[in-house]
């Protein structure tokens, strides 16, 4: 299937995880990627990746923390490619304190959306798909139980992905009647670096593998495939949405 054929896409995060598998698929659906990371070496080989994989795709440095590089490169993907068509606003981190966490998995995604939706309207459309987590349906358990003295863990995760949820249905009215299509994607435990702290070890492994129904944990590239759908037009009357890719994990 080459359903993204022709389209030109800007992933961030795109060094590692979720991104790279994201950067290669849509790449394969026949989108041209730029791979943006906060790490442009990491980046960079990404983009590799894609090239490798028979694709196209070019890398730069990207914080989504803040709103002059994240607006710069949405205008250098357009300069670069000749329009923008899709953004995977992906960018994230799991155990920073309060302020880093809010700053990168929603102040990040904000700006992504503001800028992103202003372009690909002003163009004639486009779609967004924001990674959020099933941390942004429902709390997140804990191997050990909460501490009586301290805030409880992933407070700043949890709330930042409830901000994403409800920040794409509100880009999502905002952009319906201009052609910009915005939905969300909600892991469930995905086997990548992010979450190599727990399953470096075996018993956090296996905690976690216990929270899906499927007895697993997920693999990036069936994220992937989720948000090129929402990407795709197979997708075009769908908006301001969250597809849950999570084994199972929110059914209970
Ligand atoms: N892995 C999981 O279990 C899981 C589950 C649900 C949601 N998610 C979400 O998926 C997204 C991708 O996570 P992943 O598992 O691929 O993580 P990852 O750590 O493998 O990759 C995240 C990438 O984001 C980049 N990044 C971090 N801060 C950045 C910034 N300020 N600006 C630009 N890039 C930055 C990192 O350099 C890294 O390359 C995140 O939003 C995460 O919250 C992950």
């Amino acid at each position: 299937m080459a359903g993204l054929q022709g389209r030109r896409a800007l992933v961030t995060g795109a060094g590692s995880g979720i991104g790279v598998a994201m950067s290669l698929r849509l790449a394969r659906d026949g989108a041209a990627v730029m791979c943006a990371d906060i790490n442009e070496d990491a980046a960079r080989r990404t983009a590799a990746q894609v090239a490798e994989a028979g694709g196209f795709a070019e890398a730069v440095r990207l914080d989504v923390t803040s709103e002059d590089e994240v607006r710069d490169v949405i205008e250098r993907t357009i300069v670069a490619f000749g329009g923008l068509d899709v953004l995977m606003n992906n960018a994230g981190i799991a155990g920073g304190d309060w302020e880093r966490t809010v700053a990168v998995n929603l102040t990040g995604v904000y700006y992504g959306l503001v800028h992103a939706a202003q372009a690909m309207a002003l163009r004639g459309g486009g779609s967004i798909v924001n990674t959020a987590s099933v941390a942004g349906l429902v709390g997140l358990a804990g191997m050990q139980p909460p501490a009586a003295d301290a805030p409880p863990p992933s407070s700043g995760y949890v709330a930042a992905k409830h901000g994403v949820v409800g920040m794409t249905k509100q880009f999502a009215l905002a952009y319906a009647g201009r052609g910009v299509r915005v939905n969300a994607i909600c892991p469930g435990y995905i086997d990548t670096p992010l979450i190599a702290g727990v399953t470096s070890v075996e018993a956090g492994r296996a905690f976690l593998e216990s929270l899906h129904p499927m007895g697993r944990l997920g693999r990036a590239e069936e994220v992937a495939a989720a948000a090129a759908f929402l990407a795709s037009d197979d997708a075009s009357f769908i908006t301001g949405t969250t597809l849950t890719v999570d084994g199972g994990y929110t059914a209970r």
